[in-house]
């Protein structure tokens, strides 16, 4: 199936070849928008015109009398100092999601990015004997959709969950299990997630206890990290149980938030101990990294704490000991090097912004990344409470991601409980889960990734608004009007006129690929979410403004039968680039 081309495309073209013809020296760009006034609105005459010392209106009124209106342009003027406006013919519409509708790809028309490459995405990190909380939902939410948003323009993705698994902490837990050998005895399969996580926290605890209270335990403990770090194998088997026990913990959280993580992506910091070593070797060699006090540091200009002080990267501590970024340089070489990334890309806090920026200064420094091969952090902002702070619980504490993800399928099962009308008990628990946890993702991707947003489960959970339970119920009732429409088909019927609403859908409808596009491009899912709220919000003008079963004609029953089903898949592929799903009846 060949990509459909966007009408705002082929207008466009129209226009640039039009302004080529009258100004062959520039390279022209009609700056093409959607526009209240007309269909769009080509605002790069006055940019092109200045530079080519014309007049604004001048040239425009010569672009417009090289563009020929027929097929595709109904109309086109000029207006105030140079814009011009643009009327699409409503033939050239319907035509055009006819072709997107002809798609049986499901893509809708949309076509591949010009040129993809490989892309690394590291998300979804949480840290073994850890509890998740709202900050890991974040990187995992917006991670799990920019994915899949890169993936749909064709990019290759490789998946890295860089889970904290590795560290001093570990010397500890092992010590205090090899102690008391059973605390983590169960054969596989045989505990939940939410016991996973309860044996883990004990465990910690318990460990924790002794540390404090007990030098020779502390001592003994200490040793451990060692051997850890050596590679003994008793010491990595019992290690391992750490890291066996939380996955099924993390696991059981991910699929709560109906999201796919495979095993192998999951490679966490102990993956590249290994390569530490050399690492540090190459930096110190290259002179990147220089001995300061007896740790390797790499030094930036203009990195200085309060007292101005140059503050370093340390890549190896003066014991010896190897930490955070040692590891994360580490996996730029791995994922530069043996995965062949062109782009590497963090979905991480903005409070590590800092790390991040030492890192990748140090790696481009080094040579490892440079103009094609580049570090991207996607830095997000804080979940905050409904009073504007850092989101905690009552007593101050951290709130557990799973509490949060429950309470929020309780509040949507009770939303579709009061709604439904023929849906059974399994189906609303069902739907209440899809509900709640679209709920949940929705609120995080549709304010853009690097603002802070509160956690208003009111609002999230609201029927009108900018929600995506007001998307799904939008996506519903089509599917129940498709339904009643009993032999009547949709169909699309260029040759009708259409009314001011079914214009204003169907050239929404057709720019689902442009935004798309643009939400890969820059890892932008607030912009695909806009775009959906808006689709909704028309089809909602749509549907009060032009009756569907009781059209005046036959042919107008199938052509708004086909509007409605074009929304509806659009509503559809659109959330699912979102992780979120679209339920056939609410
Ligand atoms: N595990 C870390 C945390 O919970 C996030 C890891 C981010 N990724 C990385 N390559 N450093 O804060």
């Amino acid at each position: 199936m060949a990509p459909v081309t966007s009408l705002s495309d082929s207008v466009e073209q129209q226009l640039t070849s039009a302004i080529s013809a009258a100004l062959p020296e520039t390279s022209a760009d009609p700056l093409l928008r959607r526009s209240d006034r007309a269909d769009f609105q080509a605002n790069g005459i006055l940019a092109l015109a200045k530079k080519a010392k014309a007049n604004p209106r001048e040239l425009a009124t010569q672009v417009v009398s090289r563009v020929e209106s027929g097929d595709v342009i109904k109309d086109i003027e000029v207006s105030g100092p140079g814009f011009l406006n643009i009327t699409i013919t409503d033939r050239a519409i319907t035509r055009n999601l006819a072709a997107r509708y002809a798609d049986d790809t499901g893509r809708l028309g949309v076509p591949h990015a010009a040129h993809p490459g490989t892309t690394v995405i590291d998300y979804a990190q949480p840290n073994v004997a850890k509890e998740m909380h709202v900050g890991h939902l974040r990187s995992a939410v917006i991670g799990d959709s920019v994915t899949q948003l890169l993936e749909f323009t064709g990019e290759t993705v490789v998946r890295r969950h860089h889970i904290g698994d590795w560290g001093t902490q570990f010397g500890m837990l092992i010590q205090y299990l090899e102690e008391h050998p059973h605390e983590l005895d169960h054969k596989a399969g045989e505990v939940s997630g939410e016991e996973a996580m309860s044996n883990l926290d004990r465990l910690y605890k318990a460990a924790r206890k002794l540390f404090d209270a007990d030098e020779e335990f502390k001592t003994r403990a200490r040793r451990r990290v060692v051997d850890l770090q050596a590679g003994d194998p008793q010491t990595l088997a019992m290690w391992q149980k750490f890291v066996d026990e939380s996955k099924i913990y993390f696991f059981s959280v991910f699929e709560k938030l109906d999201m796919e993580i495979r095993d192998a992506d999951i490679v966490g910091e102990s993956g590249y101990n290994d390569m530490l070593a050399e690492t540090c070797r190459l930096l110190e060699e290259s002179g990147v990294a220089v001995r300061s006090e007896g740790a390797l540091c790499v030094f930036f200009d203009d990195i200085k704490g309060p007292d101005g002080n140059p503050v370093p990267l340390i890549v190896q501590k003066s014991d010896g000991g190897y930490g955070y970024a040692a590891t994360d340089l580490s996996a730029i070489r791995d994922r530069v090097f043996n995965l062949k990334a062109n782009t590497l890309l963090y979905v991480v806090d903005a409070r590590q912004s800092l790390h991040f920026k030492m890192v990748f200064e140090t790696a481009r420094r080094a040579g490892w990344l440079n103009e094609d091969v580049k570090a991207v952090q996607l830095a997000f902002g804080t979940v905050l409470g409904k009073d504007g702070k850092p989101f905690k619980t009552r007593e101050g504490e951290t709130v557990r991601l799973v509490d949060l993800l429950d309470e929020a399928i309780d509040r949507a099962s009770a939303v579709v409980r009061e709604k439904a009308q023929d849906l059974s008990e399994e189906e609303i628990a069902e739907r209440g889960t899809q509900v709640g946890i679209g709920a949940v993702k929705y609120a995080d991707l549709s304010t853009s990734a690097n603002r802070d947003y509160k956690f208003d489960l009111d609002q999230m959970v609201s029927l009108n608004g900018d929600t995506s339970v007001y998307l799904q119920y939008a996506y519903a009732r089509i599917q129940s009007i498709l339904r009643k429409a009993g032999e009547a088909r949709p169909v699309a019927h260029p040759e009708l006129d259409l009314h001011e609403a079914e214009r204003a859908l169907g050239l929404h409808a057709d720019a689902f690929a442009a935004t798309v596009a643009e939400a890969a491009a820059e890892y932008a899912p607030h912009k695909l979410t806009a775009y959906l709220y808006q689709l909704a919000s028309l089809y909602t003008t749509f549907y009060d403004k032009c009756p569907v079963l009781k059209a005046e004609s036959p042919e107008q029953i199938e052509n708004r039968l086909f509007l409605c089903d074009i929304t509806a898949r659009t509503l559809h592929q659109g959330m699912a680039l979102l992780g979120i799903r679209t339920p056939e009846r609410l």
